[in-house]
């Protein structure tokens, strides 16, 4: 079976896209970062890059008047790599649907909240500020809003009265770390399906052929997820 084809879109310093390339090493996620494109140039992501031999391309805002029109950029250098999947990871711009139409149901964010609590810039401070007990991260699909797609899957970590938005971002992240290439490895074996705004996953029907099918296991040990099968639910019910 063919990997997938990662494209992945960043403006910063790129810890998640390290993750997903260091996940892709391990055969924990069964894809290829094929390239990395950022709206910013030279940010540090492209140091990741570079030590793989990922092709790096820096589309410049300022070279377009409208978001439109930089998006039909984006879309169409991005489109020359031909990817199965778009990961935006830690890039500022939002997409406008001129964009997302080229990519349908393909392109995937990871934000730093329990949306659709605290979306946008800073999540981490709004959540401290808020006064939740809890925050984490998810993963979801990207629609034209402001981290309003359909969810993926969320991890949760615990918030501490004397955290700053320093020490909350940091234990997210290495969460982040873990949720995103699982998200990705979910998406490689086809196993999303979207109902209304709902994302289904299918635990059941597993691509025979798949070389490592290690996702659920490495989701579970992980403790990222807890979703469980249906026959590991319907065992819980008689206990
Ligand atoms: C992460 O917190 C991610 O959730 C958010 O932007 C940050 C990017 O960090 N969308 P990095 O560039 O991957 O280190």
């Amino acid at each position: 079976m063919d990997r997938l084809r990662l494209a992945v879109l960043v403006s910063g310093r790129g810890t998640n896209l390290k993750a997903i390339i260091d996940a892709v090493e391990v055969g924990a996620l069964q894809a290829q970062v094929v390239g990395v494109f950022s709206d910013r140039p030279d940010p540090y992501a492209f140091e990741h890059a570079r030590e793989r031999n990922i092709p790096t391309v820096f589309v410049d805002p300022k070279k377009y008047p409208s978001r439109e029109e930089y998006d039909t950029a984006l879309a169409r250098q991005v489109m020359e790599l031909k990817p199965g999947c778009i990961a935006l990871a830690g890039f500022m711009r939002v997409l406008t649907p001129v964009f997302l139409n080229a990519f349908p149901g393909r392109v995937l964010n990871i934000h730093p909240s329990l949306l659709p609590s605290f979306p946008g810039l800073e999540a981490q401070r709004q959540a401290l500020e808020y006064g939740v007990r809890y925050s984490g991260c998810t993963v979801h699909f990207v629609d034209p809003g402001v981290d309003t797609g359909p969810i993926i899957i969320q991890s949760v970590v615990p918030v501490y009265q004397d955290d700053t938005p320093e020490t909350l971002a940091d234990r997210i992240l290495a969460k982040e770390h873990l949720t995103y290439p699982a998200a990705l490895q979910l998406f490689a074996e086809g196993r999303l399906r979207l109902e209304g705004r709902r994302v289904i996953i299918d635990w059941e029907n597993r691509a025979p052929q798949q070389p490592r099918d290690c996702v659920l296991e490495w989701l579970k040990n992980k403790d990222i997820i807890k979703e469980v099968t249906p026959n590991e639910r319907s065992n819980s019910q008689h206990n």
